[in-house]
């Protein structure tokens, strides 16, 4: 749904407040509480866009899945072997988790099946997936030599396999950790930094038999996943918004309950930690094999750091939010090894610097990141989402300390990971 958002220069943000479930986790809940055995009852599940093709998907393939008051969902696992043929192609919408996860999934399946999406992740890479999944024996076609979605699987045997990832993906080690399920032997994988991981957590608590070595984990194939409870964890990658905001804006003061803290998600603390934000984490708790802590924010004075190596697969998708702050912050921000960013739901080096540069920002583009000159006062104007929500989502957080009201066009894509996001800033924005 393409809408705009007209947000006006901010007094301070303050208040108390939570955010939606985590998106990650919501899709592993799904997955892995379909391929277990008994129920699997999901609290704090992130209904958007993204997490709902998830469900939808499994849903077409024969799992019952009903969802209770206030959101929790009800998953009657039909084991690893009692996936059905879907009827019709599967429609993954933007979201390149689901895409991606499935496609290792459905590997190992005894049926066919097709993925495809909207016209965002219908351009992007596929092959990190379908390569390695092609050398464990799945059959795989697809646009570009199985380079682009639609994705046709003939599941089948697999086998046994080590994979060294030229990239830090979660999703591709989580496709190959589902296809791992279903293998002859164990899989390994591999990665130059870690990432997110929350699929190794979840299958650990599920009881699936995983072990992590130095740099890259192994899954032995074929265990028998019980069903139990989730708690989702508030998504720190949506509250990452709310602390820039908190920060950039004087006078801010915020209390953002029950976010996940996972150290290969909490990259965004990190960094804004380092250019002299104050965030204070109290009552550190864990949830379903996940950290959980609420976050203090307060307004700081920010200043430039230089930002790469392992912070960028822990903070990648607060990279456009991060480019916010350093807008605001005294001196230079570099962010580089981030070439990653090129490749989301946009391409977030070239949509921050175009958009960001509308309102006076000095940001310089480069192959593999950004140079932010901070300390720029931002002017109102218009700007564009790219259809992403998180670039739409940066812009809002920067219209906040803006001088006049800032137009962000086609702002319907956040219902993919934040369907509640500008309700809840207009409540802590004063
Ligand atoms: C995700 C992994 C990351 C992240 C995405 C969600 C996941 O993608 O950007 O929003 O849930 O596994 P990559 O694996 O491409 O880095």
């Amino acid at each position: 749904m393409s809408q705009n958002q007209i947000i006006e220069p901010a007094g301070c943000v303050r208040g108390e407040m939570s955010v939606p479930g985590d998106k990650s986790i919501s899709h592993r809940s799904i997955m892995l509480g379909a391929l277990a055995e008994g129920r699997t009852r999901v609290t704090g599940f992130l209904h958007g866009e993204d997490n709902h093709a998830t469900l939808n998907a499994f849903r077409a393939m024969g799992v019952p899945i009903t969802e209770q008051e206030g959101g929790v969902l009800d998953i009657d696992g039909v084991g690893l072997d009692g996936l059905r043929e879907p009827a019709d192609v599967l429609d993954c919408g933007n979201s390149g988790t689901t895409m991606r996860l499935m496609t290792g999934l459905l590997s190992g399946q005894s049926f066919f099946s097709v993925l495809t999406g909207d016209q965002y992740l219908r351009r992007r890479p596929m092959r990190r997936v379908t390569v390695p999944l092609r050398a464990m024996g799945a059959r795989i076609d697809g646009r570009e030599g199985g380079e682009k979605a639609p994705l046709a699987i003939s599941g089948g045997p697999l086998r046994a396999f080590t994979w060294n990832s030229p990239v830090a993906s979660a999703q591709v080690k989580s496709a190959l950790l589902l296809a791992g399920l279903y293998a002859d032997g164990p899989v390994e994988v591999t990665e130059p930094h870690l990432s997110r991981d929350h699929s190794e957590r979840m299958l650990n608590h599920f009881g699936a038999r995983i072990e992590r070595f130095t740099g890259g984990v192994r899954i032995e194939p074929r265990p028998r996943l019980a069903g139990g409870e989730i708690d989702v964890p508030g998504d720190i990658s949506s509250a990452a918004f709310f602390l820039v905001a908190a920060l950039v804006v004087p006078g801010s003061e915020l209390l953002i309950r029950n976010v996940g803290v996972n150290p290969t998600r909490s990259g965004i603390i990190d960094i804004l930690r380092a250019m002299g934000g104050r965030i204070d984490l109290l009552d550190t708790r864990e949830q379903s094999g996940e950290p959980v802590a609420d976050l203090l924010v307060r307004h700081s004075d920010l200043k430039g750091i230089d930002i790469g190596g392992e912070l960028i697969p822990r903070a990648i998708d607060e990279m456009p939010v991060v480019s916010v702050a350093a807008a605001f912050a005294e001196g230079t921000t570099r962010i580089t090894e981030a070439r990653e960013l090129r490749v989301k739901e946009t391409d977030r080096i070239a949509a921050m610097v175009s958009e960001l540069g509308k309102l006076g920002a000095r940001v310089e583009a480069f192959e593999d990141g950004m140079v932010i000159e901070g300390g720029e006062a931002l002017s109102g104007g218009q700007v564009e989402s790219w259809g992403d929500h998180r670039i739409a989502m940066s812009m809002a957080v920067a219209a906040l300390r803006a001088s006049g009201p800032v137009t962000i066009r086609d702002t319907g894509c956040t219902a993919t990971s934040f369907p509640n996001f500008w309700p809840l800033l207009h409540s802590v924005v004063q």
